[in-house]
């Protein structure tokens, strides 16, 4: 039976949804590895009603038992000033059944991230999407520079995790660089989940 790997994210505009699906496709070069891809609800500071509970398009909503099915966890968020996503955020914060159990305890898991401009904070976006998954004891992945692209990018890529520079009208497609490591960091993560499964 493949491996599940969770490819999470949540998106406005469409650029982490495919920088997503890049990562899943990383995932399936990896024999014995599978993508479950999902997303989370938008929310809203006053909220009235639910969200449905099948979205009208794209992945279906994560529920809990994605996370504790999963071999590997893929975690993708627009940059919110320099920050994680707040529907990304209210979906941690409802994980904390899991963290009782340690279900996630010595999975590997990597982030990624999309800003509108070079300088918006990749880095502290990625950094604080990793401070859950710390705290469930997850194993964090990064991007080796072993990843050429890396070195020779012109707009997103980076060492903690791939980035995507959108532009202000969210209007720049993915680079080749950064659909490349999209695909080399989900396929690194499918192999070292792979090679951590019990
Ligand atoms: C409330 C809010 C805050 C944002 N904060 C930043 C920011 O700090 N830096 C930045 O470069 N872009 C920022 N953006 C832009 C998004 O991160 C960017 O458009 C991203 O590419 C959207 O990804 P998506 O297409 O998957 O929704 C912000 C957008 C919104 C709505």
């Amino acid at each position: 039976m493949p491996r599940e790997i969770l490819v999470l994210y949540y998106s406005r505009h469409g650029a982490v949804r495919q920088m997503a699906q890049l990562v899943a496709r990383g995932v399936a070069q990896v024999p014995g590895a599978e993508a479950r891809l999902r997303t989370v609800p938008r929310v809203s500071a006053v909220t009235e009603t639910r969200a449905p509970a099948v979205p009208e398009a794209g992945a279906p909503y994560v529920e809990l038992t994605d996370l504790a099915e999963c071999a590997g966890l893929a975690l993708g968020s627009p940059t919110r000033f320099g920050n994680m996503a707040a529907p990304l955020k209210a979906f941690w914060d409802s994980t904390s059944e899991l963290w009782l159990s340690g279900a996630l305890e010595g999975k590997p898991a990597s982030v990624f991230t999309s800003t509108s401009t070079m300088h918006g904070g990749q880095e502290t976006t990625l950094l604080s999407m990793m401070l859950p998954l710390l705290h469930h004891g997850m194993l964090i992945l990064g991007v080796p520079y072993t990843e050429p692209e890396l070195t020779t990018t012109r707009s997103g890529g980076t060492p903690y995790g791939t980035s995507h520079t959108a532009g202000t009208a969210s209007d720049q497609p993915l680079s080749e660089h950064e659909k490349t490591l999209c695909i080399a960091q989900g396929r690194r993560l499918a192999r070292i989940a792979l090679k951590l499964a019990p």
